[in-house]
C-alpha cells in the first residue's frame, strides 16, 4: 500500500495532478497495486489566507509517505521567489532530493522546432544535481540600495554532494542500457574550482564503470549540440544551474512544456514528481492546459516506486496519445481538453 502526498498547488497545478491522478487509478487496477492519498494545500491561495508558506510539520509529515505528486507553484498575485523557494526548494533541500531526473523524450507525433529529428534522435535523460551549486543561497549583500552595493552569489560544491550525484547518473545510465555514455556537462576552462571537483569525481567514479564510456561537454557546447545533434547525448549530468537552464531548452526540443516531466530523487528517501513547467495563470480553470507531462511525472513515480510494470504501461499510453490523438502540445491546441486528455491515457491503460 503505497502513501502519496498530492500537493496540487497553483494555477493549472491541481487541474494536471487530477489527471496524473485519474491515470494511476487506472494503471493501480490493471497491475494490481494498492495506494492511498492524502491532499495538501500547499500553495498560493493558502499562503494568501494565513501569511503561511508552509507549515512547520510540513517537511516531518511529508517523510512519511512513499512520494509525493505536485502540481505546480507559482502565484500571479504572490512576490516571486516566496513560494518557489518557501515550497518547492525547501522541500528539495529539506528531504535532500538530490538528484533532479529531468528525461528528454520526443515522443511519436510531437512536434520538435529541431528540424530533421524525430523521437529516435532525442531520447536522453539530464540529471540535475538539485541541492547544491548556486542554489544552496551562499553569498551576500552589502550596502543595499546604494551605487556601492555589492552582492554575492556562491556556487557550493561538495564532494559528497557531486559524488553521489555522479553515482546516481553512473547507475542510471548502466540501467538504460542505451549507448552507455555519460556526459559530464560543466564549465572546466572557467570555473576552475567548482568544476574540477566535479571533473576529478566523475573521471574517478567512472573507472568504477567499465561498461559506461564517460564523456566531457562545456555547458555552451552542451546547448549547442542539444540542439544539433540531440542524438549524442544518452545521459547528461550537471550542476544545479547549469541544469536548470539546459532542461528548459531540452523541453522545447521534446515539444514544450505541455509534456516535459520531472523527479526529485532521493534514492534512500522520499521523492517528488512535477511536471517541469509553471503553474500557466492564464489557463487556469479553462480545461485547456496539457496534462501529459503530469501524467509523464506520474509515470516516473511508478518506475521509481519499482512499478516497472505500471510505468511501461503509462509510457505506451502517453505515446498512443501523442501519436494518435492529440494535434498539438499546446494548451488549447490539442483538440481535446484537459480531462478529455486524460481520459484518453486512463482508457488506453484500461483496454490495455
Ligand atoms: C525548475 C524551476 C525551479 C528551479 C524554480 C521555480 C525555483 O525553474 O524546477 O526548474 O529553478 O529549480
Ligand atoms: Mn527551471
Amino acid at each position: 500500500m503505497y502513501k502519496i502526498a498530492i500537493i496540487g498547488g497553483d494555477g493549472t497545478g491541481p487541474e494536471v495532478a487530477a489527471e496524473g491522478l485519474k491515470v494511476l487509478q487506472a494503471v493501480s487496477q490493471k497491475t494490481g497495486f494498492k495506494y492511498e492519498t492524502v491532499d495538501y494545500d500547499f500553495g498560493g491561495e493558502r499562503y494568501l489566507r494565513t501569511g503561511e508558506v508552509l507549515p512547520d510539520s510540513a517537511v516531518d509529515e511529508m517523510k512519511k509517505f512513499d512520494a509525493i505528486y505536485l502540481g505546480a507553484i507559482g502565484h500571479p498575485d504572490v512576490k516571486p521567489g516566496i513560494l518557489e523557494k518557501g515550497i518547492l526548494l525547501t522541500l528539495r533541500f529539506a528531504l535532500d532530493q538530490y538528484v533532479n531526473l529531468r528525461p528528454v523524450k520526443l515522443y511519436p507525433g510531437v512536434e520538435t522546432p529541431l528540424k530533421d529529428k524525430g523521437p529516435e534522435d532525442i531520447e536522453y535523460v539530464v540529471v540535475r544535481e538539485n541541492t547544491e551549486g548556486l542554489y544552496a543561497g551562499a553569498g551576500g549583500v552589502l550596502k543595499k540600495g546604494t551605487l556601492d552595493e555589492v552582492a554575492v552569489q556562491e556556487s557550493i560544491n561538495t564532494r559528497k554532494g557531486v559524488e553521489r550525484c555522479i553515482r546516481y547518473a553512473f547507475e542510471l545510465c548502466r540501467k538504460r542500457n542505451k549507448d552507455k555514455k555519460l556526459t559530464l556537462c560543466g564549465k572546466t576552462n572557467v570555473l576552475t574550482f567548482a568544476f574540477d571537483l566535479w571533473e576529478r569525481t566523475f573521471y574517478e567514479v567512472a573507472k568504477e564503470y567499465p561498461d559506461i564510456t564517460p564523456d566531457y561537454a562545456h555547458v555552451d557546447a552542451t546547448t549547442m549540440w542539444m540542439v544539433k545533434n540531440p542524438e549524442w547525448f544518452d545521459c547528461i549530468v550537471t550542476d544545479n544551474m547549469f541544469g536548470d537552464i539546459i532542461t528548459d531548452l531540452g523541453a522545447m526540443t521534446q515539444g514544450g512544456m505541455g509534456i516535459a516531466a520531472g523527479g526529485n530523487i532521493n534514492p534512500e528517501g522520499v521523492s517528488m514528481f512535477e511536471p517541469i513547467g509553471g503553474s500557466a495563470p492564464k489557463y487556469t480553470g479553462k480545461n485547456v492546459i496539457n496534462p501529459l507531462a503530469a501524467i509523464g511525472a506520474l509515470q516516473m513515480m511508478l518506475d521509481t516506486l519499482g512499478e516497472d510494470k505500471a510505468a511501461e504501461l503509462v509510457d505506451k499510453a502517453i505515446a498512443y496519445v501523442t501519436g494518435n490523438k492529440l494535434k498539438s502540445m499546446s494548451a488549447g491546441k490539442m483538440g481535446y481538453s484537459t480531462t478529455e486528455v486524460g481520459d484518453l491515457v486512463a482508457q488506453f491503460v484500461a483496454d490495455a
